[in-house]
């Protein structure tokens, strides 16, 4: 760890290999994203300089995950990377059953496809987007129960990731293990701005789903992100390590879908993991039919062995400082420049409030994929719009669009992979944004697919 004296949070590693960033103009900039319909996501990514679409897939890795790619085991059944995957979620998660992946939503499609049933309801604090639509597949419901906390953006609160546990039991009391197949936590919460839950709360939920003989599943996506805000904010809990609250967070539950994309510090996979023998067996059927024999499940031997290390690298707190440092400093940066942001900051990304920067655009010009252009076109930043592009709903009379809650930009961090000196670099650029955002014009949609529309629709600016 740095001294204490210093305030200056140093990135905790030397960089080995540079990646060149194709740098551009704004001139470039304005015919590239002319070119793609406006959509940053038609982008090609030697278009960005600075990419914060996601955080997902996208970490540096280190020497020794280099290392174990050139150990990898690439036999079909019984490779030895697949023990030393096994051997690591065991020692940190805890649970008997290991089941490799391709990537988290696969987890959650096998997880749910074996566990969940029509006219059931599964609920969280908050469901991502793939957990929702892979619940939604089987029939059942995906329900949100989040705290009143986690739902306004502004407001300061430690652990605005928390589930309401009052609600829960509500829930489970009136459609008990019948209605209710699992009781899910997504830790942290990315759907509601990267927040964590407390321990206290998840001790909560495992013993309300005790209570009422219900099993209790992790989504532990970014779990050491989770386990660090524990012990930065939740009492009698900074003593300990950051590997001993995981290690307790985590077996409080009966199980997890992981994306090793994420707080695998991998570029690919995830994993479930289970105590239940039987549901186990059935998923290792399941899984044969899509993924691949249950030692490999759709990866390569090689991507096991990255996972393996990088779940123990994602634990050092030299690491968890430095990332948590970096996107708070992110965020305390556009704080300090007047741009509304979600409070506190997350772990993994800074989230812009779009609606509350621009009140001149009205939802029905989409102010945060205005905003996530003109970030673009100032500094060849991308952002991803989390607002009514992406969540906004058709009126099923034809009538408006019915607007998302929020209009929200989010600003992913990759993990290891920017320095300080480009995070001030984003910083400049949207405070300029800021002070001129008088000027700024709204979008309009002018081709859209029937689902999922973010990914590809067409815009044009208005006026
Ligand atoms: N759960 C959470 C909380 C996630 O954030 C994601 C992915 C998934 C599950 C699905 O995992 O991508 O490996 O299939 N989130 C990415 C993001 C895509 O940009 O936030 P996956």
């Amino acid at each position: 760890m740095a001294e204490p004296r210093y305030r200056t949070i140093i990135e905790p590693h030397r960089v080995k290999v540079v990646e060149p960033i194709h740098m551009t103009t704004r001139a470039a900039r304005e015919e590239l994203l002319a070119a793609a319909g406006y959509n940053l996501f038609g982008l090609r990514a030697d278009q960005v300089m600075i990419d914060l679409l996601t955080d997902s897939g996208t970490s540096a890795m280190s020497a020794e995950q280099w290392a174990g790619i050139m150990r990898g085991d690439e036999s079909y059944a019984g490779s030895s990377s697949y023990f030393r995957l096994e051997a690591a979620v065991k020692d940190i998660f805890g649970y008997r059953h290991v089941l490799p992946t391709h990537q988290g939503r696969a987890a959650e499609r096998i997880l749910f496809g074996c566990a969940v049933g029509p006219g059931q309801v599964v609920p969280s604090n908050n469901h991502f987007d793939t957990t929702r639509a892979n619940i939604e597949t089987q029939g059942a419901e995906a329900l949100d129960l989040v705290i009143a906390e986690g739902r306004q953006p502004a407001l300061d609160y430690p652990f605005k990731g928390n589930i309401d546990l009052a609600r829960l039991d509500a829930l489970l009391a009136a459609r008990g293990p019948r209605g209710v197949p699992m009781v899910m936590l997504t830790l942290t919460n990315n759907s509601g701005g990267g927040q964590p839950a407390s321990l206290d709360n998840i001790r909560g939920v495992a013993a309300s789903c005790r209570r009422a003989g219900v099993p209790f599943y992790i989504d532990a996506c970014r779990f050491a992100e989770n386990a660090f805000f524990i012990k930065q904010r939740e009492a009698g809990q900074a003593g300990r390590p950051t590997i001993e609250i995981a290690r307790e967070m985590l077996r409080l539950a009966d199980g997890c879908t992981m994306s090793a994309k994420k707080d695998g510090l991998a570029n690919t996979g995830g994993f479930i993991g289970t105590n239940d023998d039987a549901l186990a067996a059935r998923m290792r059927n399941l899984s044969i039919l899509t993924e691949g024999f249950p030692t490999y499940g759709g990866l390569a031997g090689r991507d096991l062995e990255a996972i393996a290390q990088g779940l123990y690298e994602v634990l050092d707190e030299s690491y968890l400082t430095y990332r948590m440092r970096s996107t708070a400093y992110l965020g305390d940066g556009l704080r300090a420049a007047g741009v509304p942001i979600v409070e506190p900051p997350g772990g993994h990304a800074i989230y812009i409030d779009a609606g509350a920067l621009l009140p001149h655009i009205p939802s029905s010009s989409y102010p945060g994929q205005a905003l996530a252009c003109e970030i673009y076109l100032a500094g060849g930043i991308r952002s991803c719009e989390i607002g009514s592009v992406m969540l906004g709903r058709r009126d099923p009379a034809g009538g408006a669009e019915i607007p998302a809650a929020m209009e929200l930009v989010r600003l992913a961090l990759p993990r290891r992979v920017y320095t300080q000196s480009h995070v001030d670099y984003v910083v400049e650029v949207i405070a300029d944004i800021a002070a001129r955002k008088q000027s700024l014009r709204g979008m309009t949609i002018v081709e859209q697919p029937p689902a999922l529309r973010h990914f590809t629709a067409r815009f044009a600016p208005v006026g």
